[in-house]
């Protein structure tokens, strides 16, 4: 059974309930979810996943400063996430609104590690996005990307 961390930050609710929804997809792909808030994860949490999955706000089009700061941290971990599965979610207040891109530039920092990061050909792109609090869409598309990424880190780690 694979390892799935996932991270968020939320101030005011929405990333966190996004969250919860990617934990009931990695639980539905048989994975084993621990959901943390960013305040509550250590880069050790990060080694000992099989796959992690981050998810933030979107801030002026980009990651919230504690989700950069946990990413900056794990350069002590440089080349021990290697080969891990990977995946990113956002929430914004518009379509448009720069959730894409705050995907974009976690998984941007996954690759970096060295990891394999998941999409979702049928879905969000690049990952699930929700516009303020999760609707039955962006709920489903969360759902999706925890059975994708749980399904992905027990093939990488075979
Ligand atoms: C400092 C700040 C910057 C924001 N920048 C954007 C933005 O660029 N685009 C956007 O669509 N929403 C933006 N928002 C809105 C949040 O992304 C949105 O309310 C989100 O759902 C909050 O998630 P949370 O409930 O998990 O905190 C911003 C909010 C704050 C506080």
């Amino acid at each position: 059974m694979p390892s799935v961390l996932i991270i968020y930050y939320t101030r005011t609710g929405n990333t966190e309930k996004m969250a919860r929804h990617v934990e009931q997809g990695v639980k539905a792909a048989g994975g084993d979810a621990v959901v943390k808030s960013v305040s509550d994860a250590t880069i050790d949490d990060l080694e000992a996943a099989d796959g992690i999955i981050i998810g933030s706000p979107t801030y002026y089009g980009l990651p919230a400063a504690e989700i950069i700061q946990l990413i900056n941290d794990s350069v002590k971990k440089h080349g021990r996430l290697e080969g891990k599965a990977g995946g990113a979610f956002s929430s914004s207040a518009n379509i448009g609104g720069g959730n894409e891109t705050v995907i974009l530039a976690i998984l941007q920092a996954m690759l970096v590690h060295g990891m394999v990061v998941q999409g979702i050909p049928k879905g969000d792109h690049y990952g699930p996005v929700s516009i303020g609090a999760p609707d039955e869409r962006a709920e489903r598309h969360c759902k999706l990307l925890g059975e994708r990424v749980a399904r992905l880190a027990e093939r990488l780690a075979q």
